[in-house]
Parts: C-alpha cells; structure tokens; sequence
C-alpha cells in the first residue's frame, strides 16, 4: 500500500481532451463508499508534451501520486515509461492504468478484463466455452477486446477500414491464424462470409454512432445480420445506438459500453487501493446510472 500524505490518495486521468470523462465521478464515488479519503483529478497533456507524462512518472515513482488513469493520445506513448506491464498491457501494447509499486511504476491494461467482465456478467452464456467473435475497428480498443477472446480460445475476424490495421492487430496478439482473420471493411460491407456458423458476438469497437452523431451505425447498410448471436457497443454515450438498434431490429440481445467503461474503473481503483470489488462495484455502478440507489 503507497504511504497517504493528510490529503489522502491522490488519482489522476492522463490524455486530451478530457473535458468528457465520467472517470473523475466514478473514482470519487469509490473513494467516498470506501471510506478513503482522497481525489481524482483530470491532468490533461496535450499530445506532444513529454515532458508531462515525464512528470507523472515521477509523481508515481516518488510517492506523489497513487494511481493514473491513461486516455488517448498517451495509451501507447506511457509503454516507454513504465518499469513493467501487466499480462494485458504487454499483449496489447496499450496502457490505461499506472500503479506505483516501491519506486516502480506498473502498466496495466483494465480495458480488456473489464470488457470480458461486463460481457459475461450481462450474458453468462459466452462464458460457457469459446465462441466467434466479430470485431469493428482495428484501434486500441479493438485489440482490447480481441485480446479477451483470443486468450480464451475464440475464434475474432477483425473487420477495419484500413485493412493493413487489422492484420497488424492479429500479428502483435500472435493471435493463432487458423482463428484469427483480418477482413477489409469494403469486402464485408459487400457481403463476403465472415466466418463460421452462427452465434456470433458481434463488437462495435469504433466511435461510430457516438454523440452528437447518434444516428450513425458501423453496420453496413447491405448486410445482413446473422440470426443467432448478441451485439456489443463500446459506445456508451448515447445508451441506445443505432448499432444497437439495428441489432434490436434484428432480433440480437444489444449491450451498451457503460458497464465496461465501469468494470475497467473498478480494476483501477482495486489496484491502486486494494479496497473490496463489490463495495467499488456498487459505488461506481450506481454513479454511472447502471443501478438505482437504495432510499436512504
Ligand atoms: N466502454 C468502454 O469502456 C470503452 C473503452 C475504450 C474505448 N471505448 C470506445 O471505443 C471506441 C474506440 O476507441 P479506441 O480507443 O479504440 O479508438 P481508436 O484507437 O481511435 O480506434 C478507432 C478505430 O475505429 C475506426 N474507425 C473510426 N471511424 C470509423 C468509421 N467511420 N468507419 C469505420 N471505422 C472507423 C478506426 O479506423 P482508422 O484507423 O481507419 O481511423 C480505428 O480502427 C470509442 O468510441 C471509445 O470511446 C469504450
């Protein structure tokens, strides 16, 4: 556990822009149901500022800081400045939270357990055996969640625009070529068999439909949706897309990202404080808007 100055813990989101993050209100809620005195502060760095990640760094490794959430630009850029990674994070080659350990600083990766984590807790049912998932995207979220299913035996075709994204993807996952595809998004829109039968989960892993461009969808116009399977959005603003929609129409179970963008942030704040999952859970959840609060 890191020694606490009188202000208590000491958290922070790294990235920019910032002004959108939910992180500062679940981390708060945290702190306050465990008791833990503390705050979470937003510390945008623009893209080209080293020297603020520089400083970070030596926040966490001096005792300063406790604990740095990572957003886009800096998910990629930290992995030069960490002392070790987590499982994920080196498979993934993308960071999004620090954790000071005795004058270290570790990189973990919560995206990928987390998204795993709400998945299965919405539909235990995938956690049943080893399934065909289809992902949309090719960037650091994409690699997220293909690195979740790859580890656990899925078969993932990762569908992106730029066709070379993809195959890079699966490369740096040493994601397994007899279940692992990359297909050009052009040729999918046009109707090109995916993979094996059905169900398939199905993985909107780009901004696409993300406010204010709520009526847009990463689902081809002309493609047919499979029959059998569920759809997952990493969207979570709005709470509909019209991905998920589309997949309603369809017949599809659909699932926003909020739950995700909560079980990575409950990983965070578990790591940093070692405080109970449940208790963290809770607080985080019911601040997001995911379950209502008990009448006092
Ligand atoms: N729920 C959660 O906890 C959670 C966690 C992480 C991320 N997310 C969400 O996931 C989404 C992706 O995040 P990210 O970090 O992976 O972003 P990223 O690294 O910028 O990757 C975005 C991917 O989407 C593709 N893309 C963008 N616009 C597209 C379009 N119009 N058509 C087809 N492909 C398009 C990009 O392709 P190009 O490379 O060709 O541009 C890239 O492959 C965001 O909405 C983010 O908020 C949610």
């Amino acid at each position: 556990m890191p020694t606490l100055s009188s202000t208590g813990y000491r958290f922070g989101l790294i990235g920019y822009p910032l002004e959108h993050s939910r992180s500062p209100q679940l981390h708060q809620a945290a702190l306050r149901a465990c008791g833990l005195p503390g705050q979470y502060e937003l510390l945008p760095i623009p893209p080209d500022e080293v020297k603020g990640l520089a400083r970070v760094i030596h926040a966490l490794r001096t005792g300063k800081r406790h604990g740095i959430n990572v957003t886009i630009p800096h998910k990629t850029r930290v992995l030069a400045w960490v002392d070790e990674l987590d499982p994920a994070a080196g498979a993934i080659r993308a960071v999004n939270t620090l954790v000071p350990r005795g004058g270290r600083v570790l990189g973990a990766n919560t995206d990928a357990p987390g998204f795993w984590e709400d998945l299965v807790r919405a539909w235990p049912v995938w956690a049943d055996g080893p399934a065909r998932g289809l992902i949309l995207g090719a960037g650091g979220a994409a690699r997220a969640v293909a690195y979740a299913l790859l580890s656990r035996g899925w078969e993932v075709v990762v569908v992106a625009r730029r066709y070379a994204a993809a195959q890079q993807l699966l490369t740096d996952l040493s994601a397994p070529p007899e279940r692992a595809r990359a297909l050009d998004w052009q040729a999918f829109a046009r109707g090109e068999p995916a993979f094996g039968p059905e169900p398939w989960l199905i993985v909107n892993a780009t901004p696409v439909g993300m406010w204010p461009h709520t009526n847009a969808s990463p689902w081809p116009q002309h493609r047919a949706w499979p029959t059998r399977g569920a759809a997952y959005d990493l969207v979570y603003n709005p709470r509909v897309t019209q991905f998920m929609r589309q997949a309603r129409a369809a017949g599809l179970p659909a699932r926003d990202g909020l739950g995700m963008l909560v079980e990575q942030a409950v990983r965070a704040f578990v790591l940093w404080t070692n405080a109970n999952p449940t208790c963290v859970r809770k607080a985080m959840a019911q601040t997001a808007g995911l379950i209502t609060a008990p009448n006092p």
